[in-house]
């Protein structure tokens, strides 16, 4: 689509939401952009508190965001939990708020829940007193635009609201360095006059920074659905090496091997061909399910089946590597210690969110084992949170048999580990454990490193 020059003058940008997607991206913004001011608000006080105090203790952990936040806090980046003063004096709103799987009504466990999206239109709706350009930065099921806009357009004071699509396509680990160099940046947007200006004024704020050819405008259904079909075209990836790991291991073939062979092929190329225990992270699963949501309704079963194979084999992957332990060690881990290596979803990030590591230490403990957890960035009690919140069993208080670590130096207590997280940091650590292994009972204490978990396993 072709941009036409018609400019709008943008001064003031709000951002709702303050998690891993709004904090960093609006930081970034207000990095490379010193004439506008930029507020990002969310509801949660204690997030806002966060944002604003140690540059130690960010919300969000990532290689490069303190200093990123420290320059731009001090000039033209504001963290506060005034939302209604934030939306009436901005010309342009992002919505960065959660998009999860619903848990009930209609779709449950399968279509997006939206709302908190709905909440924020109707927060933008109330509290407007001029036009506005409305931005869905969230990932968002196809035609959402048209929902956010019945919302908006109950505003009782005529205002001119035009919705924008722009997904974002960061991975967390790397979500500073892939907004300073972004494959592309998706704008869709109406073809109206005024869509038109609204996409252009958003172009000029990247501009600052990103080159113009990979500023890619569209249609908002095709940059709403664009998000979906890349993440789905990801985790795809994933699960079909991952499903080949498994017939490796019946075969005599090695997966790294294999690998290495299919990337070297320029027309399927390296990337996300490392076979792990499975992807995690709040992305894959839920814009697959939600993917595959949107053929059923559409009447569309056969491709509704094909994507949800994507999920399955994902699941299908977790508990193949945890049965392994457990049959290498005769059947149940009765009286044996596993030592988790890692708890968050990939290296580089605290987030947790629908981690490999939740499912695979549950499917450990009921077998019997023992748990000594480590994860060098995840805090002890989102540990303990994670297996309340998403074991299918009721955890007693001080369960003896879970130990949620500070430090690593559990080695001499662990019959096997388990490395679930790709830190850097754990690389040393293997050597050191499988030294510490060497010298005893071969059979109990080998290396449970199959099928580590990789970088590659998250929305980008
Ligand atoms: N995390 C990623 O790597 C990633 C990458 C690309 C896209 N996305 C998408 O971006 C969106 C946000 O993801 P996230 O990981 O940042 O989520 P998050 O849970 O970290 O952050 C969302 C924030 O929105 C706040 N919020 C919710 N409703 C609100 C309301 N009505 N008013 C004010 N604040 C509100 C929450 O308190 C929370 O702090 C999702 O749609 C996700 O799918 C995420």
């Amino acid at each position: 689509m072709a941009i036409k020059k018609n400019k709008m003058k943008v001064k003031n940008i709000c951002c709702i939401g303050a998690g891993y997607v709004g904090g960093p991206t609006m930081a970034v913004i207000a990095l490379k952009c010193p004439h506008l001011n930029v507020t990002v608000v969310d509801n949660n006080s204690e997030r806002i508190k966060a944002w604003n105090g140690p540059l130690d203790s960010l919300p969000v952990y990532e290689p490069g965001l303190p200093e990123v936040v420290s320059k731009a806090r001090s000039r033209n980046l504001f963290f506060s939990s005034d939302i209604k003063g934030s939306i009436e004096k901005s010309e342009m709103i992002f919505m960065a708020v959660n998009t999860p799987t619903k848990t009930e009504g209609d779709g449950a466990g399968m279509g997006a829940d939206l709302r908190y999206i709905e909440a924020c239109a109707k927060d933008i709706a109330k509290y407007s007193n001029s036009n506005k350009i409305v931005i869905e930065k969230s990932t968002v099921p196809i035609r959402t635009a048209e929902k956010i806009k019945e919302i908006l357009d109950q505003n009782e004071k005529a205002l001119n609201f035009e919705i924008l699509s722009n997904p974002e396509f960061l991975a967390e680990g790397t979500a500073v360095n892939d907004m300073f160099n972004p494959d592309r940046v998706l704008i869709g947007g109406s073809e109206t006059k005024s869509g038109q200006k609204a996409v252009n004024a958003l172009v000029e704020i990247y501009a600052n920074w990103v080159s113009k050819e990979k500023i890619l405008t569209t249609n908002v259904w095709s940059s709403e659905l664009s998000k979906l079909a890349s993440n789905a075209m990801l985790a795809q990836r994933i699960s079909s090496i991952n499903s080949l790991s498994a017939l490796c291991e019946k075969t005599g073939a090695n997966i790294d091997e294999l690998s290495k062979a299919i990337g070297m092929d320029h027309r399927i190329g390296l990337y996300f061909l490392k076979a792990s225990v499975g992807f995690g992270g709040s992305c894959f699963q839920k814009d697959i399910l939600n993917l595959v949501y949107l053929c059923k309704y559409y009447g569309l079963d056969e491709v509704a089946e094909y994507w949800h194979q994507v999920v399955k084999i994902n699941n299908y992957q977790k508990n193949r590597f945890a049965q392994k332990i457990i049959d290498h060690f005769g059947g149940d881990l009765k009286g044996k210690t596993i030592g988790i290596l890692g708890w968050a979803f990939k290296a580089n990030t605290n987030d947790t969110r629908e981690s490999a590591a939740i499912d695979v230490a549950e499917k450990l403990y009921n077998s019997g084992a023992t748990l000594e957890i480590y994860d060098p960035m995840v805090k002890p009690e989102t540990i303990i949170n994670d297996i309340k919140d998403y074991w299918s069993i009721k955890i007693y208080e001080n369960d003896k048999k879970i130990k949620i670590n500070q430090t690593p130096n559990f080695a001499e207590k662990i019959d096997g580990f388990a490395v679930l997280t790709e830190w850097e940091e754990f690389k040393n650590l293997q050597l050191d454990l499988s030294k510490v292994f060497d010298g005893r009972n071969i059979f109990e204490r080998s290396l449970y490193s199959i099928g580590k978990n990789t970088n590659d396993n998250d929305c980008k």
